[in-house]
């Protein structure tokens, strides 16, 4: 039995929601995680640099819940035009208890 204890996310994209089970430490980063379950189209494509903005998602409830901004994520930001609150590189954010119950949409 594994003793870590369960993530759980939901996952908008293309108007489906999905629900994700995940644990502390399975995926470095949202970014990973969309990637491998989801596999939305031209998503990451700097495989997690923080500097192609192709990863955006946009935190629906609760983004206080998520880290502060990380390395690149505010200068790639605001290089897209992007000024939304909410709105975040999935690649900066990591996996952890904090975000269990939040749901990201897929932007
Ligand atoms: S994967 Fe390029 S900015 Fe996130």
């Amino acid at each position: 039995m594994d003793k870590r204890k369960a993530i759980f996310l939901n996952i908008e994209h293309e108007g489906i929601v999905e629900q994700v089970e995940t644990f502390p430490n399975e995926y470095r980063s949202l970014m990973m995680l969309i990637f491998d379950r989801i596999c939305p189209e031209d998503f990451g494509e700097c495989a997690g640099m923080g500097k192609c903005g192709s990863c955006t998602v946009l935190i629906v409830e609760d983004p206080t819940a998520v880290d502060d901004y990380r390395r690149n994520e505010a200068a790639t930001l605001k290089r897209a035009g992007i000024t939304e609150k909410g709105v975040r590189l999935s690649c900066q954010l990591l996996v952890n208890e904090n975000i269990n119950g939040c749901t990201f949409k897929i932007i």
